[in-house]
């Protein structure tokens, strides 16, 4: 197994966030516009064979940690299994997933037997009618129950996703940093990335974290800033005594380009090789074409040396062919 490629930049790239769907049992606002999305038909999609292979080309060139991501994920057929197949993959450590949580309850404990190490859990309100509108149509109480059974699982630590968008969910910041009062988890509040299909949203005005940190600390006193992974999005503060922790991910007012450790791959087989540039490389057309493991590893290799240094939000450069949903975020 090599040690992890770095690219053209001397960033070290050992994280694959991989997409298993781009369909969701969700619409959230922030995610996907109300109507008119077009799915890939299922053949486009590579099938769990031609997954794994792509995945041990891609252990075997560095990759560490994955990430399941969709879409939803939950919604990939099979699941468990294709979880317990990828854990058995020779230099993938670590496996995490980011789901909308509706079908966690049923599938937490299965996950974390099948070798999934830990969730992170997006969750925008604490009211039930405001979550169904930024949602479009989910259940929080369906949520909680996730939440619980990952936390009864063992899937720790566990970290829940709260967007901020303007008029929507600006008024709950308080109550959600609170949570981290009486749980061990982190609550991540999340600068929306005005990428296609949602563009909109950031008409109002994107919601920077510092004004969020402002509005926190104004409630709670000051933070105590804790020490930063720098391949970790989010910078975390603790409410004093709190056992949780709150992070804040500044895609936008504060890019992080510089320690970034990540590429994705696209449930049609495509390596993304930045969330907001529109760069990819077909890993699916070479499976098809019958290439070898050697050839795959080489074409994901040359992919990492591709790696485009990084964005330019707001005003900058911004992928137009995807949307977060087909990405994973
Ligand atoms: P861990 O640090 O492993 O817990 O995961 P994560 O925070 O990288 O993953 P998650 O899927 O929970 O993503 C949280 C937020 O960070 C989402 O809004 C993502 O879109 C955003 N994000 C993740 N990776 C990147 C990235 O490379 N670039 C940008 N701009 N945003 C990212
Ligand atoms: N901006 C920022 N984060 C987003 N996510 C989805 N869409 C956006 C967006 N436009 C986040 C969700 C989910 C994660 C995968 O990406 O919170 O938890
Ligand atoms: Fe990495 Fe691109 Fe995200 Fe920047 S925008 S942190 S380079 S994936």
């Amino acid at each position: 197994l090599g040690e992890p490629a770095h690219d053209s930049y001397g960033r070290r790239i050992d994280y694959l966030r991989v997409s298993l769907t781009d369909r969701c049992n969700m619409r959230c606002v922030y995610c996907m516009p109300a109507v008119g999305m077009q799915f890939v038909p299922r053949p486009e999609l590579l099938s769990n064979a031609e997954l794994l292979l792509v995945l041990q080309a891609a252990a075997a060139v560095g990759f560490r940690k994955l990430r399941l991501t969709g879409g939803e994920p939950m919604l990939r057929p099979g699941l468990v299994e294709l979880v317990a197949a990828i854990k058995a993959i020779p230099g993938i450590e670590h496996i995490a997933m980011t789901t909308n949580a509706l079908r966690l309850r049923q599938l937490a404990e299965p996950l974390r037997q099948a070798g999934l190490d830990r969730v992170n859990i997006s969750i925008d309100s604490l009211d039930p009618h405001k979550f169904r509108r930024m949602t479009r149509g989910g259940s929080l109480d369906e949520v909680w129950a996730g939440v619980r059974a990952a936390d009864a699982a063992g899937l720790h630590p566990i970290k829940l996703n709260a967007v901020v968008v303007r008029g929507m969910n600006d008024d709950e910041v308080v109550q959600l940093a609170a949570l981290t009062q009486t749980y061990p988890w982190e609550l991540r509040f999340i600068e929306v990335m005005p990428l296609t299909g949602v563009a909109g949203l950031a008409d109002a005005g994107v919601i920077s974290s510092a004004e969020l940190i402002a509005h926190v600390e104004s409630h709670f006193g000051p933070l105590e800033l804790l020490t930063h992974d720098p391949h970790d999005p989010a910078r975390c503060y603790r409410i004093p005594g709190a056992p949780g922790r709150i992070g804040f991910i500044s895609a936008v007012t504060e890019p992080f380009c510089s320690t970034c450790n990540r590429m994705r791959l696209t449930a049609e087989g495509r390596l993304h090789l930045c969330l907001l540039r529109d760069d990819e490389v077909d890993l699916r057309a070479a499976l098809r074409a019958g290439a070898s493991q050697t050839e795959l590893e080489q074409i994901i290799r040359m992919a990492v040396s591709a790696k485009p240094w990084g964005h330019g939000l707001p005003d900058g450069v911004r992928p137009t062919l995807r949307g977060m949903s087909q990405l994973g975020g």
